[in-house]
């Protein structure tokens, strides 16, 4: 097994268009109609021989990457190995790029990259099908991050339906100090809907049709994320960054996922530049990234 050459995996970020939520279910999950799009920021994960688990990072922001057996890439390599019975000796490297604990999928990305990385360094051969159910144990992101694309996410977001795209979506990110604890969004989401007849989350026709058509007008008038209250409500400063990216032309802006990352939408390549300016020139966020999706899954390169 050692001597086999390491293999590299590039998967993409995600930002939620739809992030339509339900009331907690009984296993404290909520239901979702999530509908996601892949966007071109990637982390690359490296599976090399190893005597044992081993993970590295390298990155923004690494510091707050757990490398112990906590770091869904590790999980997702005992979970494969266990399957076949085997020891999940690799050394899994992470060179990030999509912003730690930030809304994107990071860790969600790292865990399906693993995934496919260990599967071709140990030649287990898992089925998509299979891979898809590993994904779903690992958490809710995870099987979006192998297929990419755009798709619709129900159950906690694990069950995925692709959906077409008919264009190309451009995007910048408002990059935020620190990161925010998903449970503790939703948690926090749970306290602002107390007493609330919380309705069952459907998805927005408009929004599939404004994917579908590749209109990027439209679909910026039918971005929603209902996350969001209870991000601003943990984070009060990101809706100074919300109306800087509004006020610099933005067709529309939210909180990427749980945020704490904004997601702005706009026209072209050329809005881009100019929004990323005015955002970085308002001082209301640490940093900006531009992207372009939808863009493929989890590819060995
Ligand atoms: O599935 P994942 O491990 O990413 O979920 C992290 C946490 O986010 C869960 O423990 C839960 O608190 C919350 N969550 C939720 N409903 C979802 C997805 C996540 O409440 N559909």
């Amino acid at each position: 097994m050692t001597g086999r050459p390491a293999v590299t995996v590039r998967v993409p970020a995600k930002v939620n268009v739809q992030l339509a939520v339900g009331g907690a279910r009984p296993d404290g999950f909520h239901d979702l109609a999530n509908v996601f799009l892949a966007v071109g920021l990637y982390d690359e994960v490296t599976a090399a021989p190893a005597e044992s688990l081993r993970v590295t990072a390298t990155g923004p922001d690494t510091d707050r990457v757990p490398l112990d057996r906590t770091n869904l890439a590790a999980r997702a390599a005992e979970l494969l190995a266990a399957r076949r019975g085997i020891a999940p000796d690799v050394h899994l490297h992470i060179a990030k790029d999509i912003p730690v604990a930030g809304g994107m999928a990071g860790g969600s990305a790292d865990a399906a990259g693993a995934l496919v990385a260990c599967d071709a360094l140990w030649g287990t051969g898992a089925s998509r099908e299979e891979l898809l159910e590993i994904c779903a144990e690992l958490g809710s992101d995870v099987p979006f991050s192998l297929v990419g694309g755009a798709a619709l996410g129900r159950g906690r977001g694990e069950l995925l339906t692709p959906l077409e795209v008919g264009g190309t979506f451009h995007w910048v990110f408002a990059v935020a100090d620190g990161g925010l604890s998903t449970p503790a969004v939703y948690a926090e989401f749970d306290r602002l809907t107390e007493g609330v007849d919380v309705p069952a989350p459907e998805a927005s026709p408009a929004l599939l049709d404004a994917l579908r058509a590749g209109d990027a007008v439209a679909l910026g008038a039918a971005l929603s994320n209902d996350l969001q209250p209870a991000a601003l409500s943990l984070r009060p400063s990101l809706a100074a960054t919300l109306a800087a990216g509004g006020a610099a032309g933005a067709l529309a802006g939210l909180v990427s996922g749980s945020g704490p990352t904004t997601a702005f939408l706009v026209e072209d390549v050329e809005a881009a530049g100019a929004v990323a300016d005015a955002l970085v020139g308002s001082g209301t966020c640490r940093g900006v990234r531009v992207a372009a999706g939808a863009v493929p899954g989890a590819v060995v390169v």
